[in-house]
């Protein structure tokens, strides 16, 4: 009977240093210990034995019982902290590392300046409508006071793409559109890209614009210089140098083309002003009464101004740019400036 005990203690040691998890660790519990584990079976013959050897078999079954105990629950706790270690080494981080940055994207600045453009209009009661690029001839030149064959359309080089649709030349077309819907009071404008075979320093193929359109009951040139006085001084700061010229439109009568001085050369003239020293960044001009009649307006009842302006004129002004062209290559190290 001691033999058996002592077997049954040297092997349930054995398994146990050979037992790597909890579950096998466990599983040894059960097979010694359970309720019908080996131990248990042999304590079970102790009343089978002579009395008298009964004690020291008891007390021996009892110490095996204790210790075997005692070694499972002391493998279970190194089991258990292995586990832990492991895991604290395994996910160590190395907080000296440089971090991973996040590359991040953001608007081109011509978005930027359009978007500045119309939060000042915005602010003097202006709303912002859109019209189509690909554009009928008839909105784009003639509603517009541009009969065919007037040599008014040298004005601005089309790009055609049928007989009568262009690539819009100007937001102008959207006056019409604008018009043709709402009943005056009006007061809109309209950003957008407009396209002209153009190309050099101060010219692109594709550029923007933004249409204002300003249609009441007894509006005055007065208004049309008040208000793009204003908005000029938003953007470029108070004490800005501009000019109002005279100069003609179609669409509007009287017209005024407005010129800033130019930063590159501060007036004295340079090759991106053309010698100048000044840039002209927009049209403007009390709307013209034949486009009133065009869409069923009293030019008796109602008088107002339209605007038209380059966005990319105004960036290049506010960020001191000396080739427009600049904004269309796609350099990173260009983009990221803004
Ligand atoms: C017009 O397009 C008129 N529709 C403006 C207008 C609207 C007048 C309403 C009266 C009433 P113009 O062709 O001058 O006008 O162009 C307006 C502005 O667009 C110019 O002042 C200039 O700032 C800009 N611009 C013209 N062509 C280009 C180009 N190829 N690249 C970049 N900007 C240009
Ligand atoms: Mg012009």
């Amino acid at each position: 009977m001691k033999e058996a005990l002592e077997q049954l203690r040297k092997k349930a040691q054995d398994e146990l240093s050979a037992a790597n998890s909890r579950d096998e660790i466990l599983a040894l519990r059960t097979k010694y210990l359970g309720r019908k584990g080996e131990l248990t079976q042999i304590l079970r013959q102790v009343k089978d034995i002579p009395p008298d050897e009964r004690p020291a078999v008891g007390q021996l079954s009892n110490i095996i019982k204790e210790s075997l105990s005692t070694a499972i629950d002391e493998r279970l706790e190194e089991i258990d902290t292995a586990g832990r270690d492991d895991a604290l080494s395994g996910e160590r981080i190395d907080v000296t590392l440089p971090g991973r940055g996040i590359a991040y994207g953001k608007a081109h600045p011509i978005t930027t300046v359009s978007r500045e453009i119309c939060d000042i209009f915005s602010v003097l009661g202006f709303s912002v409508v859109e019209g189509p690029e690909i554009e009928y001839d008839y909105y784009n030149f003639e509603a517009l006071n541009i009969p065919k064959d007037h040599p008014a359309r040298d004005m601005q080089d089309t790009f055609y793409v049928e007989d009568d649709i262009v690539l819009r030349t100007h937001t102008s077309p959207v006056q019409i559109r604008v018009m043709e819907k709402m009943k005056p009071p009006v007061r809109i404008i309209c950003p957008g890209k407009v396209y002209r075979p153009d190309s050099d320093v101060s010219h692109t193929p594709m550029f923007h614009q933004i249409e204002g359109l300003l249609v009441d009951k007894g509006i005055t040139f007065g208004d049309l210089k008040g208000t793009l006085t204003y908005f000029l001084e938003q953007v470029f700061g108070k004490g800005t140098i501009l000019r109002f010229r005279p100069s003609f439109f179609p669409f509007t009568e009287p017209s005024a083309e407005v010129d800033i001085q130019c930063v590159m050369c501060r007036g004295d003239g340079c090759r991106v002003c053309g010698q100048s020293g000044w840039l002209e960044i927009l049209g403007s001009g009390m709307v013209d009464p034949e486009l009133y009649r065009t869409v069923g307006y009293d030019p008796e009842e109602v008088s107002g101004f339209a605007f038209g302006l380059g966005v990319e004129r105004i960036a290049m002004l506010k960020y001191g740019i000396s080739d427009i062209r600049l904004f269309y290559e796609g350099d990173q190290r260009f983009l990221k400036q803004f």
